[in-house]
């Protein structure tokens, strides 16, 4: 019997008719199609809050140390997941500050890294919508960056099956597309052949 996938999903971004909102949506009822399970972690309207205080700072001496109740609910939500799908908008070529402070607390030293501690995935797949063009993002070397850095900073976690999916000309800005809504519905099939990739 084939295993069952099952996917946490966290995306970031403060509007729910976003294009962002719009490819986690994809992703949740694609899965459904291929009987795949999803809990979602909807940042903004979990009230998530990014910024780490003093109290989910990590003690390197102690991989013990008790954290805020929040940074430990979220911690175990994730268990009995197999893949991680990070879906967000790419802002100054990085994640979020939402997204970026959700890693910071929740995927913290002693939980998801440290002292034989580990997160549940097996794999990770990063969705980043990009404003620009492909080859505008090729040409300054940010499709490299982006792809290295998220594959070595979850390499770090301890996951080797980390892939970046990035969904471009968002904004139509740079590029010539006289259809949106078919680009859009390209990017929308981006997004399901990942999921499908997934079994
Ligand atoms: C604060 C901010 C920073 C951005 N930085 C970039 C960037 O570095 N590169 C880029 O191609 N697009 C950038 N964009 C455009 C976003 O990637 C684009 O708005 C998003 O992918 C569109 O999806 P959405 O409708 O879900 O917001 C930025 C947008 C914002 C609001």
């Amino acid at each position: 019997m084939m295993k069952t996938e099952n996917i946490y999903l966290v995306w970031a971004h403060p509007r729910e008719n976003s294009l962002t909102a719009q490819i986690a949506k994809t992703i949740r009822s694609e899965s459904a199609e291929q009987g795949i399970g999803v809990t979602e972690l909807d940042l903004y309207r979990r009230g998530f809050n990014p910024v780490l205080q003093q109290m989910d700072e990590p003690d390197w001496q102690n991989p013990q140390k008790r954290y805020s109740p929040e940074v430990h609910e979220y911690f175990a939500q994730m268990d009995g997941h197999d893949t991680a799908m990070i879906v967000f908008p790419v802002w100054w070529y990085s994640f979020p500050a939402m997204l970026k402070g959700y890693l910071d607390r929740v995927w913290n030293y002693g939980l998801a890294y440290g002292e034989g501690s580990t997160l549940p995935f097996k794999k990770v797949r990063m969705v980043a919508l990009v404003g620009g063009s492909e080859d505008k993002f090729i040409q300054y070397g940010w499709q490299k960056n982006m792809s290295d850095y998220l594959k070595s900073s979850m390499g770090y976690l301890g996951i080797e099956d980390v892939s970046t999916t990035f969904l471009y000309n968002t904004i139509g800005v740079e590029a010539d597309i006289n259809d949106s809504a078919d680009h859009y519905q390209q990017l929308f099939a981006q997004a399901s052949e990942m999921v499908k990739a997934l079994k």
